[in-house]
């Protein structure tokens, strides 16, 4: 059984936020080593400290994005047939990260 949009939407959030990180990543590098480059050292301080802060992010993003990926790709348990016939229920990993973004599945 597919899993809700909800979950493919906020991978691909992930993904799109994880990009944009990325592409800040290397205008503070480069504009970090132009800094060095002419001797403004207190700007290529603020500037390093600003992409190890973007660095810092996307290792959230990425650990995220390694969960909810897994998540996105796993049957959804509550609706696959229990041993009595039934559908079961349970609140998974996604529905608790859906809830807290405010997607409820
Ligand atoms: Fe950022």
């Amino acid at each position: 059984m597919a899993r809700s949009r909800g979950v493919w939407i906020l991978a691909a959030l992930i993904a799109a936020a994880q990009r944009v990180e990325h592409y800040e990543m290397a205008g503070y590098g480069c504009v970090r080593t132009y800094a060095e480059l002419m001797g403004e050292k207190q700007a290529a301080k603020v500037l390093q400290k600003t992409l190890d802060e973007e660095g810092a992010t996307d290792k959230r993003l990425t650990g995220l994005a390694e969960r909810i990926n897994v998540t996105a790709k796993t049957p959804t348990k509550s609706k696959a047939a229990g041993k009595n016939g039934r559908a079961t229920r349970s609140k998974t990993m996604t529905s608790r990260i859906m809830e807290a973004v405010g997607m409820e599945s």
